[in-house]
């Protein structure tokens, strides 16, 4: 099964991909880990990606689409995976199309997580990640049983690009440059929407329908 994550920063796409791997048994590739990995390395690729990422920028697709379809092509994903992350632009959506009409693969759900700004303010700013396993926890809505350690033993950080200022440039351009992408899977007949105001798990119940997992 392929499943893409579509939605604003901070509305839960990281929390149910990684609940709906475990469930279905597909890798969960998260874009935003995968650069967050090149960004530690100091070569030039990881400084441009740290300066794209720490203003709220998007990576360019010519830095993204090539490393993405290779990973597509990753032996551990045969059975499927959960994109999380791509695409976020138009020129990556039409990118992802080419690649699997030449791999012979295909999408099955696009699920789209829609919540309210002023929601997903309160969720980042509460955001701690583990920047070893990248598990994610929230001050209030899902705390680390040990505060500020992650169940693998490695203290908790905020990220960078979760500052209020940073957070206004993430939010503006995904208006502009992943907003579009929605309308682009509707008009494939993809789409389906979840209502992700709700609980983490009352969520997930949501997920797993759109995704047709019983
Ligand atoms: P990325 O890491 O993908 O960030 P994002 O899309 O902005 O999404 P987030 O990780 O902020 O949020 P999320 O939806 O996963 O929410 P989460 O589950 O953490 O990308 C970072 C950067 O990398 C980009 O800005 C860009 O620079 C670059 N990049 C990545 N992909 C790219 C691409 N394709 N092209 C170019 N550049 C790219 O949840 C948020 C918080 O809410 C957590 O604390 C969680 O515990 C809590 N929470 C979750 N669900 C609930 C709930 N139902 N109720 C209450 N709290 C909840």
């Amino acid at each position: 099964m392929r499943i893409l994550f579509l939605g604003p920063p901070g509305a839960g796409k990281g929390t149910q991909a990684g609940r709906l791997s475990k469930r279905i048994g597909v890798p969960h590739i998260a874009t935003g880990n995968m650069l967050r990995e090149t960004m530690i390395k100091e070569t030039p690729l990881g400084r441009e990606v740290r300066s794209c990422i720490e203003s709220g920028k998007l990576v360019p697709d010519d830095r993204i689409i090539d490393v993405v379809c290779e990973r597509l092509r990753g032996p551990d994903l045969a059975k499927g995976y959960i994109l999380d992350g791509f695409p976020r632009t138009i020129k990556q959506a039409e990118a992802l199309s080419d690649f699997e009409n030449q791999s012979d693969m295909k999408t099955d759900r696009v699920i789209y997580f829609s919540l309210p700004e002023a929601e997903l303010v309160k969720r980042i700013s509460g955001r701690r990640s583990c920047p070893v396993c990248s598990r994610i926890y929230h001050l209030l809505y899902d705390p680390a049983p040990q505060k500020d350690v992650c169940v693998c033993g490695v203290q908790l950080i905020q990220r960078k690009d979760d500052s209020e200022e940073t957070v206004v440039v993430r939010f503006s351009v995904y208006h502009r440059e992943t907003a579009p992408v929605i309308q682009y899977y509707e008009r494939l007949g993809l789409l389906a929407q979840v209502d992700a105001t709700q609980t983490i798990s009352d969520v997930f119940s949501s997920v797993c329908k759109a995704a047709g997992v019983v």
